[in-house]
């Protein structure tokens, strides 16, 4: 069984303050018997007060980016190392917000997933097609190549251990979100390419689903066979609508 998994993704937001009050309203909110794994990926200046608050709560911490260089004159750039340093579990790698204003190839993302699991950190790789893409009957050729690119690079072994975050773009803070169904079908179509790879990769991997998912809209997201959790963004900035969101799995 895939355990499921609700990552907060506050992209560019936040402050110690806001942070503060967001952060342990979670914790006091989570339900004692709460099953579900709980994570939130914050601005790497707030790190170090994720792991202040959250270190003896069950919820895990991350960032939402990582260099493809282990260490040396990248000025700007954040190492695997340190984030491992700041007790991060996870890293985003290859968000479609890098993707589109960084540039970010699907090559480098697969360099970061690896830099990202020589450190024992997860790598939660992102793909997902624009409306543009959709709508030109491209979706599977453009998730298959952005995964092909980390498949390529992973052995089979690490391919088990990452997870993977379908967020079409069109869906990304627009309020627009994917129906089930169609979620669904790009989800069980990541996981066929999986199985390419490893059939036990394809069995382990949790495919999360990302894009304008809501309180309102995520237990029919979540109760599909392939969506194994969320990679939420404006929704993860409200602590009562993230609870809701986990209450909801
Ligand atoms: P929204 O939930 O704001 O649409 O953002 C989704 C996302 O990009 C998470 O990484």
């Amino acid at each position: 069984m895939r355990r499921t998994l609700i990552a907060g993704n506050w992209k560019m937001n936040g402050s110690f303050a806001a942070n503060h009050t967001l952060l342990t309203e979670i914790i006091a909110g989570l339900p004692a018997d709460n099953a579900v794994e709980t994570l939130v990926c914050a601005p790497a200046p707030y790190l170090a007060q994720c792991a202040e608050i959250l270190g003896k709560s069950t919820v895990a911490w991350g960032a939402q980016d990582v260099s493809a260089h282990a260490k040396g004159a990248f000025t700007g750039e954040v190492s695997a190392s340190m984030l491992a340093d700041s007790g991060c579990k996870y890293v985003i790698v290859g968000h479609s917000e890098r993707r589109a204003y960084h540039a970010e190839s699907s090559e480098l993302v697969a360099q970061k997933a690896l830099k990202a699991l020589s450190e024992n950190i997860i790598p939660v790789v992102c793909v997902g097609e624009t409306l543009e893409q959709r709508e030109s009957g491209e979706t599977s050729a453009i998730v298959a190549a952005q995964l092909q690119a980390v498949m390529d690079v992973l052995t089979a072994e690490q391919m088990g251990s990452i997870v993977v975050a379908y967020e079409p773009v069109w869906a990304i803070g627009t309020g627009k979100t994917a129906t089930p169904q169609m979620a669904q079908d790009v989800h069980a179509f990541l996981r066929s390419q999986l199985a390419i790879k490893s059939a036990e990769a394809a069995n382990a991997v949790r495919i999360l689903y990302g894009g304008s998912m809501k309180p309102e809209n995520a237990k029919e997201l979540l109760a599909m066979e392939d969506i194994d959790g969320g990679l939420i963004g404006g929704a993860a900035l409200k602590a009562a609508d993230f609870l809701a969101i986990i209450s909801a799995c």
